[in-house]
């Protein structure tokens, strides 16, 4: 036994250096497996899981394999203990979480990731500091430091904010003067930067309380550049506090030159700057407006809308839509909200078995978080094929009979295309006005997230069914099931 056990540590001693690369190899390429399975909701769940594996790959070699001037890495005990602690965590918190609150929690376990990286520079420097060595203050490894400090702070407190307002606990503070305030701060954290790397060559320890600093103002600023930002903005945000946390882990895998940490850290900071792009097109907005915030409209211009409300029974719904050619859905926050989704497919097959076109219109900020209504009409198995991205669906809208817009409101406003002064002024919506009759299911008057009056509701050729989407649609499905 005693010789097994003394080939096991010949073994890892002269190959672990070797078994380690190619472990961050292998979970690299896990990683990149799993980000490409993620773009399809047939392979997401597995991709999802490859990833995971690659994760878990990593981070069992780096214990088994890891050596510093020779040595293994010691307090595997402490290490073993926060990995069950947070694993244990992190599974109780997603199995209670409703659909609902996913948004926030995405948020807030990308804020966790923007904290660890912030962490690990604020560690490092101190190692440095606690050497008592003289440490070149210019150099790659400290820029390093600096910017996984700075982005990782932003992006945790930003990110906690977002979790804040998503949760509805958080207001937003809309004032001009956030504007000024935050383009200070950007030129007072790139200032320290530039102070900071032009120290020389210093005592890691005198620098400490100018990193402490720094972290201060990066953690203010993460607060003070989300916080004007509200509305129908929050998705640009999100997906850029995203890329932030990428950059923030890529930094931590230069300073441990760890190949796994870099690829995966990279893979997440570019997957989030071209969501963000992506969202910045979708909402009409420029990514400068983003960075510097407090972007969005002044007061509204349209005020109180006042109008007739015209309501629709279930039944002459049923038969609009039985006896349509073309129906277009528009599904909205409120379909989560109502965990809807299962019914509505069983509509939308029963209509087309009465040889009815159903098609749905996609925005791409419609729910809370991206790709919201994708994931969950992929849930009741509703054919990809049958989704269509709102800027497709639009040019069709004149030739469908029947749009039905459930549980949706801020992506069908029409005050995005004619109210200047409105926070949603210049986002591409799902033109649901330009369609032949409009059917809107919601549960009241209530407005949406951008909390604005929506001037669809009182349209010549809208018609409401007050109601919870899910009783409504249970009702939809029974009539049609008996015409
Ligand atoms: P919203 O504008 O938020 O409107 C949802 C509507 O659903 C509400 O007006 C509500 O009206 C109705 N509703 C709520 N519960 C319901 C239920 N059980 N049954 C039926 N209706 C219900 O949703 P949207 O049109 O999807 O727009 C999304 C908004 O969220 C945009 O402003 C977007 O910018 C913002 N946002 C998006 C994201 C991402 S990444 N997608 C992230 C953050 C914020 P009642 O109360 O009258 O029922």
């Amino acid at each position: 036994m005693d010789t097994l056990i003394e080939i096991t540590k010949v073994i890892s001693f002269t190959l672990g250096g070797s078994i380690l690369e190619v472990s961050y190899l292998i979970a690299s390429v896990l990683f990149i497996i799993g980000l490409k399975m993620l773009s399809h909701p047939d392979t997401a769940r597995r991709g999802n899981l490859w990833a995971a594996l690659g994760m878990s790959l990593a981070i069992l070699a780096t214990i088994l394999f890891h050596r510093m001037d020779g040595e293994p890495i010691g307090n595997i005990g402490l290490i073993v203990l926060a990995i069950a602690l947070g694993t244990l965590i992190g599974w109780l918190i997603a199995v209670k979480v409703k659909m609902t609150a996913m948004p926030q929690l995405v948020s807030f376990f990308n804020g966790m990731g923007g904290a660890a990286a912030a962490l690990i520079s604020l560690i490092e420097f101190q190692h440095l500091a606690r050497l008592g060595e003289p440490v070149n203050m210019g150099s790659g490894f400290m820029l390093a430091i600096l910017l996984g400090l700075m982005i990782g702070s932003v992006s945790f407190a930003g990110s906690m904010v977002a979790f804040g307002k998503l949760d509805g606990r958080v207001g937003d503070i809309r004032n001009p003067v956030m504007r000024y305030i935050n383009i200070a701060f950007m030129v007072v954290l790139t200032a320290f930067v530039v102070f900071l790397m032009t120290r020389g060559s210093v005592e890691a320890g005198a620098m400490l309380p100018y990193l402490y600093l720094f972290f201060a103002i990066a953690l203010i600023y993460g607060v003070s550049f989300v916080m004007p930002i509200g509305g129908a903005d929050m998705p640009v945000v999100i997906s850029l506090l995203n890329s932030f946390t990428g950059v923030a882990a890529a930094m931590g895998g230069f300073l441990y030159s760890n190949q796994a940490m870099l690829t995966g850290g990279i893979l997440v900071g570019s997957a989030g700057t071209i969501l963000t792009v992506l969202m910045c097109k979708a909402m009409n907005r420029s990514l400068l407006n983003v960075i510097v915030g407090a972007f969005g409209g002044g007061p509204s211009a349209a005020g109180q809308e006042d109008g007739t409300i015209r309501e629709i029974s279930v039944s002459d719904l049923a038969v609009l839509m039985a006896y349509s050619r073309k129906v277009v859905v528009v599904p909205g926050y409120g379909l989560a909200v109502a965990q809807a989704q299962h019914l509505c497919h069983e509509m939308d097959k029963i209509l087309e078995e009465k040889g009815v076109e159903v098609k749905y219109a996609i925005h791409p900020v419609a729910g809370r978080m991206p790709g919201h209504m994708n994931v969950l009409l992929a849930e009741a198995d509703v054919p990809y094929e049958k989704l269509v991205e709102s800027d497709d669906a639009n040019p069709d809208m004149p030739n469908t009979d029947v749009v039905i817009v459930i549980g949706a409101n801020d992506v069908v406003n029409p005050a995005a295309e004619d109210d200047p002064g409105s926070p949603i002024y210049g986002m591409p919506i799902v033109k649901a006005r330009d369609a032949r009759n409009i059917v809107v299911m919601k549960r009241g008057m209530g407005k949406g997230y951008a909390a604005i009056e929506n001037s669809l509701f009182f349209h010549d050729k809208t018609r409401m069914l007050f109601g919870d989407a899910k009783g409504s649609l249970q009702k939809i499905v029974n009539e049609l099931k008996a015409l």
